[in-house]
């Protein structure tokens, strides 16, 4: 991962070191945290600088690094640093005399501040930042930064390409693998600050005696690093694991069973973060099996956490069967009427767009419309729709694009990130998600560069207006070293990426022609399934005279979801833009396109295009040979020879099924599927 601190290059080494001589950590025999922060410096200097500096009990001589708060240092307290709008998770990192000598402070109001300022340091390290006058401050700016596993306790991983689950529940809790503590120091670098172990389509076993001692364990190697335990909590346990005959939110038997758990789970976690739960959504049980709403649902649970701090992460992916409504519309036409009816400790978690983590989707219409309740972001990381480990498709710019969308619900500014940072409706409860890509694959995440998703994730979660593009710096730096050339072309592969795969897959707005269940692979034929909006032609609707669903006022009016000024632009064929078009439009074949091509010419076009930007991949790829270890530079080869073979395959099946039923001639320059 990007803890693998190889040393810099020489003359680089020689000007950090005089820096970097002496590390100073306060009390740090006391304190877990602390032990950890040692244990990251002397290895991640060390390993940077081929040399580990000297461990002091106080500051003697120029060189030194001090890592301390006011509490654990009289330097600190004295230093007058202005700590205190940085929270308990903020930190400076700061150029200092003290004592008369000089060297660099890492400080903070508690030690968790203390680990990400540490992660920090060592950050400016890999990157090649100059330590004199450095003068850094930094504080997430939102509060839950959480990876969702979802993983199965038998160690499937649904949704997972990258090996088994990392969870050894068997041998948990007694073994204890290392790749735990290496899980939580990754995560931590990040800012990430919980996790939830198991799968949302949820066993209730995860919350029996049994597993919790597991995830008690697992709560243990996680905490010196900053990280609570959460776990998906399935809505009818009492029934299969209380002997409950029900599970209906107003049964007082049902909410002492829940209270009854909260406090068994915080006997054996006392940190426990609290649960995830999917309800009524894709077979799973909730409350509206009993006539009960989602809050009602919700808020059952949250008065058992309540008098532990624990905090439910409520689901919207809602959406049901047999309902004619567009799925597009299910959850927010769900969720809005219940603005105001959650209780403190709800938050909700709402997936980036309205149907199911496409390679594109606009912001979902819930962001902004229930200003009296906190709302969460769920991001995939794991990439389902967008060619599983195998494709290389690099997700910041996805995410930048969400979070960076205006829903314009308080005028121009009201952007999704600062929905979710609680600013704009002042929520103190925030939180974003992420669906994680990490199983036991000796890479962790099924290949290098799905890597940076994860990264990606972590950077934009403590900060949301952090630029994609930056952050791919900052990993491509880490991942494999400063050469300008692996920089530039890299950045360019990677930045390129998941364009590429909007093109080869789902151009022009278009979504969910994945093939059936697995998701892999074209299926925009597939019309056949029993629950309709299931079916690719559900979405695409192509016919001999056009394609593309109508959202506007004429079709299912999902634009009226949104703020009027987002409603109109989507309403608008010339406003939407090429990248939404046919979500939210259904046009002829013949409509003219700004690049002066028909919607035919266009469409197949794209799908050329797609292609042709894997294959420049593959190209830039091959020019860093000689620069990168054979091992990650194969691997990342033949993936992308993988990629290539397959956007070929999504463009031929595409470009195939779209012209039997357009009946249009194939547009110069595209060539014939075979
Ligand atoms: C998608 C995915 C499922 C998952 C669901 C969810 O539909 O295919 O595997 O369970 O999302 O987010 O709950």
């Amino acid at each position: 991962l990007w803890l693998r601190y190889p040393p810099l290059e020489a003359d680089t080494r020689e000007r950090y070191r005089p820096q970097l001589r002496q590390l100073v950590i306060p009390e740090r025999e006391r304190s877990q945290t602390l032990q950890a922060i040692e244990r990251e410096l002397v290895r991640g200097v060390g390993g940077l600088l081929a040399s580990a500096p000297e461990l002091r009990e106080r500051i003697e001589g120029d060189g030194f690094v001090l890592v301390a708060t006011p509490q654990t240092s009289r330097a600190i307290r004295g230093a007058g640093l202005p700590l205190r709008d940085l929270g308990d998770e903020g930190y400076l990192i700061r150029s200092a005399t003290l004592d008369g000598h000089k060297g660099t402070v890492v400080a903070a109001n508690t030690e968790r501040g203390l680990l990400y300022g540490s992660f920090h340091l060592l950050r400016l390290l890999q990157t090649n930042t100059p330590l004199a006058d450095v003068d850094i401050a930094s504080q997430p700016r939102i509060g839950l930064r959480l990876l969702n596993h979802w993983d199965n306790l038998d160690r499937t991983v649904e949704r997972g390409y990258a090996g088994q689950s990392i969870w050894d529940w068997w041998n948990l809790p007694d073994l204890l693998d290392p790749r735990y503590t290496d899980y939580a120091r990754a995560n931590a670098t990040l800012g990430i600050n919980g996790t939830v172990l198991n799968n949302v389509n949820a066993s209730a076993d995860s919350l029996t005696p049994r597993y919790l001692a597991k995830a008690a364990a697992l709560a243990d190697v996680f905490r010196p690093y900053g990280i609570r335990v959460y776990l998906s909590a399935r809505f009818s346990a009492p029934v299969e694991i209380g002997g409950l005959d029900t599970a209906d939110p107003k049964n007082p038997k049902v909410q002492r069973w829940w209270k009854d758990k909260a406090d068994e789970i915080y006997r054996v976690i006392p940190d426990f973060g609290g649960f995830l739960v999917k309800a009524n959504s894709e077979g799973q049980p909730g409350p509206q099996d009993y006539g009960r709403s989602h809050a009602e649902g919700a808020n059952l649970l949250a008065r058992s956490l309540a008098p532990h701090g624990g905090v439910v992460m409520w689901r919207a992916f809602v959406y049901q069967q047999d309902n004619p409504e567009d799925r597009a519309k299910q959850a927010y036409s769900d969720f809005v009427p219940l603005d105001g009816q959650f209780d403190d400790n709800v938050i909700v978690q709402v997936k980036n767009g309205p149907i199911d983590f496409q390679p594109r989707e606009p912001f979902h219409p819930m962001f902004g419309a229930m200003p009296s309740t906190p709302l969460m972001m769920e991001f995939q990381i794991t990439k389902e729709y967008l060619g599983f480990a195998s494709h290389l498709a690099y997700l910041g710019p996805m995410y930048e694009e969400v979070l960076r969308a205006d829903t314009f619900v308080k005028g121009a500014g009201s952007t999704v990130a600062k929905v979710i940072d609680g600013n704009l409706h002042n929520h103190r409860l925030t939180g974003i998600a992420g669906v994680a890509n990490i199983g036991s694959a000796r890479d962790w995440t099924g290949s290098i560069f799905n890597q940076a998703n994860w990264y990606v994730f972590g950077r934009m979660a403590w900060n949301p207006e952090l630029g994609a593009e930056a952050i791919a710096r900052e990993w491509l730096q880490i991942t494999f070293g400063r050469d300008p050339r692996i920089l530039e072309t890299g950045l360019a592969m990677m930045m390129a990426s998941r364009q590429a795969v909007v093109d080869y897959m789902t151009p022009l707005g278009l979504a969910h022609l994945m093939a059936t269940g697995h998701h892999y692979g074209p299926g925009p034929w597939v019309s056949d399934l029993a629950r309709p909006e299931w079916n690719p032609a559900y979405y695409h609707r192509a016919d001999r005279n056009g394609i593309g669903f109508d959202r506007t006022s004429e079709g299912s009016d999902a634009v009226s979801q949104y703020a009027p000024a987002v409603a109109k632009q989507f309403a608008s064929r010339s406003a939407v833009g090429d990248d939404l078009l046919l979500w939210f439009h259904h046009l002829p074949w013949d409509y003219p396109m700004p690049s002066g091509r028909d919607l035919w010419e266009e469409l197949a076009h794209r799908y050329d295009r797609g292609v042709q930007a894997v294959g420049k991949m593959r190209t830039q790829w091959r020019s860093l040979e000689p620069l990168i270890d054979a091992g990650r530079f194969d691997k990342t080869a033949r993936l992308l020879a993988v990629q290539e073979r397959e956007a070929q395959w999504w463009r031929d099946a595409s470009i195939a099924y779209f012209q039997s039923v357009s009946r249009r001639p194939l547009p110069e320059g595209v060539s014939p599927p075979p």
